[in-house]
């Protein structure tokens, strides 16, 4: 983190997990403790159906939700697909783009993150741009020169304006749901990596106020040694944002 240039943001998501009354009494633990966070900003990117229950009971609070994917269109003849507008519309501060899940289930290339993040861009709504790479594509020796493609093409005709909306999240798909962290050191040369390829596209400046946040097996244990390095300015957390003790362990680490 460092707070001096850059929000520290602390991410759940929730991914396809919790019905609108399951998500109320998760929201309803985890409402009084994250609220409080004074140094960092957290988000619950919760389904769709969530939406309106978590914007509800969030309301007054500086606790922000975001959805975990929205339509490349504005509107239109897309049977069972969400706008950008809708879910500005709706309440949502953020929304996920290009999740390794997404990429990998949905087919979701470089180019469509791009088009989803100007669709965001334009609706008013914070992308948070996920990268990262497989175990074999790390064995290869592959992740920078891969993260750097995708950074730079999820960033395609991105202007310096909108890239202070845009937040990016390292998730070494090799991490997720694996109870296998990446250790710091791992976390905090490919977050140093991703505001290189941002410096040298957009300038020493801009790319300070960009926060990189680290996701992957991120808990209870890890987050403060994680969220200790310069460039990793928060986490982006899947299956420790599923309960209320260890979401809240993660935002305080955050907050100290
Ligand atoms: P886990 O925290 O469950 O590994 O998931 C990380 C993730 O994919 C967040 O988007």
């Amino acid at each position: 983190m460092n707070r001096r240039y850059r929000r520290t943001i602390i991410a759940g998501n929730w991914k396809m997990n919790k019905t609108p009354a399951e998500s109320k009494i998760l929201i309803e633990e985890l409402k009084p403790i994250i609220a409080k966070a004074k140094w960092c900003e957290t988000v619950l990117c919760v389904p769709f159906v969530d939406i309106p229950i978590a914007v509800r009971l969030l309301k007054d609070t500086r606790v922000a939700v975001g959805a975990q994917n929205l339509h490349q269109n504005e509107s239109g003849a897309f049977t069972g697909e969400v706008s950008g507008a809708m879910l500005k519309n709706a309440g949502c501060k953020y929304v996920i783009i290009g999740h390794s899940e997404r990429r990998q289930y949905f087919g979701e290339t470089d180019a469509l993150v791009n088009a989803k993040a100007h669709t965001a861009l334009n609706a008013g709504l914070r992308p948070i741009i996920c990268v990262g790479e497989s175990l074999e594509q790390r064995e290869m020796g592959l992740t920078m020169d891969l993260v750097s493609l995708q950074v730079k093409a999820a960033l395609a005709n991105v202007t310096v304006e909108q890239l202070r909306k845009v937040v990016f999240a390292y998730e070494p798909i090799w991490a997720i749901g694996t109870g296998k962290t990446a250790t710091s050191e791992q976390a905090a040369e490919v977050c140093e990596h991703i505001r290189t390829v941002i410096r040298k596209m957009y300038g020493a400046r801009a790319a300070r106020s960009v926060t990189i946040q680290y996701g992957g097996s991120m808990n209870a244990e890890n987050a403060s040694e994680l969220l200790a390095q310069q460039d990793v300015d928060g986490g982006l957390i899947g299956g420790a944002s599923l309960k209320a003790k260890d979401f809240i362990a993660i935002v305080n680490a955050a907050n100290q």
